[in-house]
């Protein structure tokens, strides 16, 4: 039966140039991009294993965009969130989320909250986007915390401060858009990850490879270090 595919971890990438190859603006391809996460979000719900599927939707880094490609990711996520709450209820889907979200408008924050509020109880799936959210960042900040509490300096202690234990360690972890890198995405809690990089775009990438995917996870060897 091989591995259990527990928690699923995904950086999203390729949005823009599937929309350039296209002729479209790169916003398009964001917006394709929301309908396969809603896709695979509801698909992953119905997965007997999976548990916690983490997105890569925002970096600490993408700050850097174009300020009109920042808005519209932020426009965006909102009405993602207006829009699909019922999917999430239906499907029984926790929406969580990690990162630092001070820096978004109290209008999104508040929308986030409700959909958090609204989904708590679910079961079935814990979906968590990564907003604002970058590794380093969430490393230093558990060893400011761990620090301050006198605790013993050890990797089971800071892992209690970090935000993304709560959800486990990742077991797949997969990069569409052809880049073979981490890009500070959930550094610690892929120590042990199965990686998988495809050269699908995002906005091409469904159930189908997703599936092909869990199915080549179960063939590896996982030795976790030991023999
Ligand atoms: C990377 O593609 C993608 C992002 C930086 C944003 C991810 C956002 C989505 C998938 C859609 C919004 C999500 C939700 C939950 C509503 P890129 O722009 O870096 O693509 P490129 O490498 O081809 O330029």
């Amino acid at each position: 039966m091989g591995n259990i595919a527990r928690h699923i971890a995904i950086i999203m990438d390729g949005n823009g140039r599937w929309a350039s190859e296209r002729g479209l603006k790169r916003v398009k391809g964001h917006e394709r991009g929301a309908e396969v996460v809603r896709t695979l979000t509801v698909h992953a719900s119905n997965h007997p294993e999976i548990e916690v599927l983490t997105l890569y939707a925002f970096s600490t880094e993408n700050w850097k965009r174009p300020k009109m490609e920042v808005d519209f990711l932020m426009r965006l996520l909102g009405n993602y969130l207006k829009k699909e709450l019922p999917t999430y209820v239906k499907n029984e889907v926790r929406f969580e989320t990690i990162g630092d979200l001070s820096r978004f408008s109290d209008a999104l924050r508040e929308q986030i909250e409700t959909m958090k509020r609204q989904t708590r109880h679910f079961k079935k799936l814990t979906q968590v986007l990564a907003l604002n959210y970058g590794s380093q960042d969430e490393i230093a900040r558990a060893a400011r915390k761990l620090c301050d509490s006198g605790e013993k300096i050890d990797a089971e202690h800071l892992e209690k401060h970090l935000e993304s234990a709560q959800f486990g360690p990742v077991d797949i972890l997969i990069r569409t858009g052809g880049e073979q890198r981490l890009s500070n995405f959930l550094l610690w809690q892929s120590a042990y990850a199965e990686l998988f990089f495809t050269p699908t775009l995002w906005p091409d990438f469904g159930p189908e490879e997703f599936e092909r995917i869990i199915e080549e996870y179960k063939r590896r060897h996982r030795r976790f270090g030991g023999i």
